[in-house]
C-alpha cells in the first residue's frame, strides 16, 4: 500500500481531460473484489471458423496473413460510431456482437513445418491492476465496459490470444507478408505493400460465396428476426401515419427489434412512403406515411453474429391495396416468381435478372408503356424497360448486404449458381411522380419485393418464406396484427 505510485499517464486523452493524482491512482487500486467471469464455453462457430483458417492456410503456405478487425471509426469529434469488425475478420475469427473490440488482429503465423499458427491480437480486459480501466475512454472497463481478458477470449473463441500492445513484437520478425490493407492504420504502416495483397482479399471474398451449415443457420435467425421487425413496424403504422415524420417512426420500429435480436440492423433502413418508395436508397427517413400509400421498408436485422437479412416489403398503409397498387404489386410479385424459378445450381448468376426483368418488361408492354416489344427491350443494347425497373434483381448477401464483393467476376456475377450461395430476388417497379407515360393513378407508386434464397441441389430454398408476400397475404398480416 505505501508503495509509491506513479501519476498514471491517460491514454486516449483529450486536452481537457484531467490526469488522476498519485493519491487518486493508489486509491483506485485497492479494495476491488474478484470479478472473473464464470461458465465462458467455446463459442458454436469455433469448429467452423477453423475450418475456415485451415483453407486459408493451405491457399499460402509460408506467408504471414494478417486479418484487421478494424479501428473504431469516428462520427464527430471523440464519439466513435458504434463498432463493427471488418467481414473477413468476423469470418476467420468468429468473434460476435459487442464483444467485438476494436483494434483486434487476426494473426496466421506461418510454422517452420508447415502451416500456420493462428494469434488473435486484442484489447484485453483493463483489469484493476492498470489505470487504464478508469483512465482510458476509448478502451477503458469503467468507460466502455469489460472485454475478455485473454483467458477468457481464448476460451470463448478457442484461439491462442496476445495482447494487441505486443504485436509489433511479432511483426519485427519480418517475413512475407499478406495485409487485408485499410481497416487498421498501425497495420497499414508496419506493414508493406505485397504485389498479391488484391488476391488475398479476393481469396477471401470467393471463400464466402458458399455459405458452411453454420452462415445459413445465422441467415435463416437474421431473416426470422427481421421478419418480427416487419411485424413490429405493421404494430406503429397507426402511430406513423399520424405523424408529419412518419418514416421515422416506421425506422425506429425497427431499429428496435434490430438492436434487441441482433447486434444492428445490416445497412441504414429504407423506409419510404408514398413517392419516397421511387428513391431506391431513400434512407432519409423524414416523410410523412399516408393512409391510401405504399410503405416501402427495405430492411435487415444483423445479427451478433453480423450475418444480416436483406428483406423488402411494400405495404398498404391502411391495411387495402387499391386497384392500382395491385396491378403493379402483382406484375412485381410474377416476376419475383421467374426469379425464384430462375435459381438453381450451374445457372449463370445474370440469368435470374433476366428471368425477372423479361417478366416485367412483357408486364410493362402490356400496359401500353412501353414502346418496344418486350423482347427488343430485353436486347442488351436497348433495355429501355429499366427507366421503371432500375436495377438488378439479385446480389450474394451474408456478413455484407452485398457479399463476396472482392470476388473475380467469373465467379461473381458473371459466374454460375452453386449450391449452398445465398443470393437476393428483389425486382422491382417504380413509377416517378412526374412520370408522364403513366396514367396518374400509377404514378408515385414503387414497390419492390426482396426475398433471400439458398441454392439448393435443384432450385433454391426461400429462408423468407414466412414473412407474407402475396398481396392478400399482406393485407391478412396487416389485419392480424392492427384488427
Ligand atoms: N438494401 C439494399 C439492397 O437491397 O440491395
Ligand atoms: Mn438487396
Ligand atoms: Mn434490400
Amino acid at each position: 500500500m505505501n508503495e509509491k505510485v506513479e501519476v498514471p499517464v491517460i491514454k486516449n486523452a483529450r486536452p481537457y481531460d484531467v490526469a488522476p493524482t498519485a493519491r487518486y491512482a493508489e486509491f483506485m487500486r485497492t479494495g476491488w473484489a474478484p470479478s472473473d467471469l464464470e461458465g465462458l464455453h467455446p463459442l458454436d462457430v469455433v469448429t467452423y471458423a477453423f475450418t475456415r483458417r485451415q483453407v486459408l492456410s493451405d491457399a499460402y503456405p509460408n506467408i504471414r496473413l494478417v486479418i484487421p478487425s478494424g479501428n473504431y471509426k469516428t462520427r464527430s469529434n471523440d464519439t466513435e460510431y458504434l463498432y463493427r469488425p471488418h467481414s473477413a475478420f468476423a469470418f476467420y475469427s468468429g468473434v460476435q456482437g459487442s464483444d467485438a473490440v476494436p483494434d483486434s488482429v487476426l494473426v496466421m503465423e506461418p510454422k517452420a513445418e508447415g502451416g500456420h499458427d493462428a494469434y488473435l491480437y486484442l484489447h484485453p480486459r483493463s483489469t484493476r491492476e492498470t489505470h487504464a480501466f478508469y483512465t482510458d475512454r476509448k478502451y477503458g472497463e469503467l468507460w466502455v465496459g469489460r472485454h475478455f481478458t485473454l483467458e477468457e477470449a481464448a476460451t470463448v473463441y478457442q484461439i491462442e490470444t496476445r495482447n494487441v500492445d505486443d504485436i509489433e513484437n511479432l511483426l519485427r520478425f519480418s517475413k512475407e507478408t499478406l495485409l487485408i490493407r485499410g481497416e487498421d492504420t498501425l497495420m497499414d504502416k508496419l506493414i508493406s505493400v505485397h504485389a498479391r495483397e488484391a488476391e488475398f482479399q479476393t481469396f477471401a471474398s470467393e471463400q464466402r460465396l458458399i455459405k458452411d451449415e453454420y452462415e445459413v443457420g445465422q441467415l435463416q435467425a437474421a431473416v426470422d428476426a427481421t421478419g418480427r421487425g416487419f411485424s413490429d413496424v405493421i404494430a406503429a403504422l397507426p402511430a406513423a401515419a399520424d405523424h408529419p415524420r412518419g418514416e421515422r417512426i416506421v425506422e425506429g420500429a425497427f431499429y428496435g427489434r434490430a438492436r434487441l435480436e441482433g447486434n444492428d440492423v445490416g445497412y441504414t433502413t429504407i423506409a419510404a412512403a408514398g413517392s419516397h418508395a421511387c428513391v431506391l436508397h431513400w434512407i432519409r427517413n423524414d416523410g410523412a406515411v399516408r393512409n391510401g400509400e405504399l410503405l416501402l421498408l427495405d430492411a435487415g436485422v444483423e445479427m451478433d453474429s453480423f450475418y444480416t437479412a436483406d428483406i423488402t416489403r411494400t405495404l398498404p398503409i391502411n391495411g387495402k391495396f387499391t386497384p392500382a397498387q395491385r396491378a403493379l404489386y402483382m406484375l412485381v410479385y410474377e416476376a419475383q416468381l421467374a426469379g425464384f424459378a430462375a435459381v438453381k445450381p450451374g445457372v449463370p448468376f445474370l440469368d435470374v435478372n433476366r428471368a425477372a426483368q423479361r417478366v416485367l418488361a412483357q408486364g410493362l408492354a402490356d400496359m401500353g408503356v412501353l414502346t418496344v416489344s418486350a423482347e427488343e427491350s430485353m436486347q442488351p443494347d436497348v433495355g429501355l424497360h429499366r427507366r421503371w425497373t432500375l436495377h438488378g434483381v439479385s446480389h450474394h448477401l451474408g456478413l455484407d448486404v452485398h457479399d463476396c464483393d472482392k470476388a473475380r467476376e467469373e465467379n461473381f456475377r458473371g459466374g454460375v449458381l452453386r449450391e449452398g450461395m445465398v443470393i437476393t430476388v428483389e425486382p422491382g417497379l417504380y413509377i416517378q411522380p412526374d412520370d408522364e407515360l403513366f396514367a396518374p393513378e400509377y404514378r408515385g407508386i414503387g414497390i419492390r419485393i426482396e426475398d433471400d434464397v439458398i441454392v439448393t441441389a435443384d432450385g433454391c430454398r426461400n429462408l423468407s418464406e414466412d414473412i407474407p408476400r402475396h398481396p392478400d397475404a399482406i393485407e391478412a398480416w396487416i389485419a392480424s396484427i392492427l384488427g
